[in-house]
């Protein structure tokens, strides 16, 4: 099954994107750290192929670091920039022109010896809706009471932020991939980035608690209290225990698998399993001899 949609205002945003380029150095792609993968729009990533990137890995204090450093080596390898931030707490207006200025070098020495003004790099950045973009753009512009949340395709217009560094920064609304495979589904469902109701609560719920077991059961078996081995049994026999544990069952004592779903997701975003990255990095291929 794959979920396809793509209401007016994303192509709006998205022919939005294509008449900015021509604007810019190169492009920011913000990403969610505990889905590096899923949180990515390939078809943006297609429609700015031109610009150099550099992908920001967000919400770094809810990733496992390990994870992240390891997602950092991965896309390395493939030849990608990436930086891991918090947009929350840091501001890394100079981070980031270091990271852009490497990577411009080349533009940057050309312009110079065609004595031409050495003006600021500017950037485009773009994410999916609950990446983090409007609070990254607010900590790059020291704006930090400007309003985040914005629902997707209602990002204020584009317009150029100027931060602390020489840099200049280009929003564009949040947009979600055309196309997204169930998988890609499920994960952006646990991570808040789509609505709960796109797919139906309980498989949510029941898909991260799959994932749980395997990544951190032990933070599974100490939250709900459940016995040391149950976080080895099958996945729907421990999402009766924690309906139990929890009191979600309907009227007669049948399980809510609804309500069990609606628990675990709001425990794994409130980070009360600790810090999980939902999709582990693809393994590093050894350099060839
Ligand atoms: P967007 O523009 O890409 O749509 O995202 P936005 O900045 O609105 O951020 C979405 C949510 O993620 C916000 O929480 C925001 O505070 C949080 N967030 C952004 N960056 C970070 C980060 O680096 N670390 C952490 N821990 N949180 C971050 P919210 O307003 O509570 O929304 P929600 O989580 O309830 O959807």
């Amino acid at each position: 099954m794959s979920i396809n949609w793509y209401p007016g205002h994303m192509k709006k945003a998205t022919d939005e994107i294509r008449q900015k380029l021509s604007l810019v150095d190169l492009c920011c792609e913000i990403r969610d750290a505990r889905i590096p993968s899923s949180s990515a729009n390939e078809a943006l990533r297609l429609l700015t192929a031109k610009k150099k990137h550099i992908i920001l890995l967000n919400k770094k204090d809810m990733a496992d670091a390990k994870e992240t450093e390891k997602w950092i080596q991965a896309l390395q390898q493939k030849g990608q920039t990436a930086l891991a931030i918090n947009a929350v707490h840091e501001r890394p207006a100079k981070a980031l022109y270091d990271l852009a200025a490497t990577l411009l070098a080349e533009e940057q020495s050309k312009r110079k010896e065609q004595s031409r003004i050495n003006r600021e790099i500017r950037l485009l950045v773009y994410g999916i809706p609950n990446s983090g973009k409007s609070t990254f753009i607010n900590a790059m512009s020291g704006k930090r009471s400007a309003a985040v949340g914005d629902r997707p395709g209602f990002t204020k217009q584009q317009q150029w932020i100027k931060t602390d560094a020489d840099l200049l920064l280009l929003d564009t609304p949040g947009i979600l991939p055309k196309k997204l495979t169930e998988r890609q589904s499920l994960f952006l469902a646990c991570t808040g980035a789509i609505r709960d109701d796109i797919l139906p609560l309980q498989d949510i719920g029941y898909w991260l608690l799959e994932l749980l077991l395997t990544l951190a059961p032990k933070a599974v078996t100490d939250r709900y209290s459940l016995a040391e081995n149950e976080g080895e049994r099958e996945t729907l026999g421990v999402m009766e225990s924690i309906a139990r544990y929890t009191g979600s069952l309907l009227r007669g004592g049948e399980i809510d698998y609804t309500r069990t779903a609606a628990i675990l997701l709001d425990d794994f975003r409130k980070l009360r399993f600790g810090r999980i990255t939902l999709e582990s990095a693809p393994i590093a291929q050894k350099d060839e001899e």
